[in-house]
């Protein structure tokens, strides 16, 4: 299992050569973003997964294609790949994105950026379950936003693992406090056992990734450009 995070700005001398591997489909999205930020954000973050899924399946970046499932979650399989037992997901925040691989074991990741939430009372009402809300009421307050947080993407990890992406309600899913914590868990969701584990990276990132069996051995590897 390979994870795989990047600093978009590192990416910046790179940009012509990470955009050129992208898809005429990839091009018309990054076409319609409104803000010039979020358009180089799109492109660096896709250009970075292309490389990295390229580098695993012994192709170009631009020959990889995947396709879609019902919410949005890209699988390699049905597009054809000689790597089809390679699954992938791929988190973007502000600043940053990851990606994790894994063969034959299907992955979910998300990364947020972390940072002072305005509206986290309303945050922490709406999609924490009331188990969680008592957990966090007992840590301290200097404590609770990060790990709020961590809660988060631990959520967002696992219905990006199961593909439903906000299609289920955060609010459904207890992660437990084992989020606030750097060592791996597991917990029950609809009668499965998922397993968990959280990271930071650069002082400024949270990112969780959820797997439905235990990774032998997970590598962290930081991307700095093709
Ligand atoms: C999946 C989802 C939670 C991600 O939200 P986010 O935190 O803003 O974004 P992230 O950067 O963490 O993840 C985005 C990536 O996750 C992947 N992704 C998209 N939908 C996904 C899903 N349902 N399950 C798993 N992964 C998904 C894509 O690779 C996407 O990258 P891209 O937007 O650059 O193509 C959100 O997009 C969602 O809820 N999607 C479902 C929408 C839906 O129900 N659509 C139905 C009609 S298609």
């Amino acid at each position: 299992m390979q994870i795989w995070y990047t600093l978009l700005p590192d990416l910046h001398p790179h940009l012509a050569s990470l955009s050129e591997c992208l898809s005429p489909s990839e091009r018309l999205r990054a076409a319609r973003f409104s803000q010039e930020k979020d358009r180089l954000d799109f492109i660096l973050s896709h250009g970075f997964l292309r490389t990295i899924l390229g580098g695993q399946l012994g192709a170009p970046g631009s020959a990889v294609s995947w396709s879609v499932g019902p919410f949005g979650k890209p699988h390699l399989a049905e597009a054809g790949h000689a790597g089809a037992e390679l699954a992938f997901s791929l988190s973007r925040t502000s600043g940053a994105a990851v990606c994790a691989m894994g063969r034959s074991i299907p992955v979910g990741i998300d990364v947020e950026r972390i940072g002072p939430l305005p509206d986290f009372q309303e945050l922490a009402a709406s999609v924490l379950t009331p188990r969680e809300r008592g957990a966090l009421a007992s840590l301290p307050v200097s404590q609770r936003e990060r790990a709020f947080q961590r809660s988060w993407v631990c959520k967002e990890a696992i219905l990006k693992l199961e593909g439903v992406g906000l299609g289920v309600h955060p609010g459904a899913l207890d992660a437990g406090p084992g989020c606030w914590v750097a060592e791996p868990f597991s917990l029950l969701w609809e009668g499965q056992r998922l397993f968990l584990r959280t990271f930071e990276f650069a002082e400024q990132y949270v990112a969780a990734l959820a797997t439905r069996s235990e990774p032998s051995a997970v590598q962290f590897l930081r991307f700095e450009g093709p």
